[in-house]
């Protein structure tokens, strides 16, 4: 479990949503941060975790070119 929560955390506390989760909504094409909030729902609760999710996006989005 501690595995998980080191190489998968939990980025939106609100939701529950884990790191995959958003990582997997942004590679299937929710490449702004309105599009993974209507995907995974991240974001949508205190936000929070706003800034941790447009980084996640901001990675991913580099990594893809
Ligand atoms: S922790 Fe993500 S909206 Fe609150």
């Amino acid at each position: 479990l501690s595995d998980e929560a080191d190489t998968n955390p939990i980025v939106c506390f609100c939701h529950r949503v884990r790191l995959d989760e958003i990582v997997k909504a942004i590679r299937g094409g929710s490449t702004t941060l309105e599009k993974v909030q209507a995907d995974t729902a991240a974001s949508t609760g205190c936000g929070g975790c706003e800034y941790d999710v447009i980084e996640i996006l901001e990675k991913e989005l580099a990594k893809a070119g």
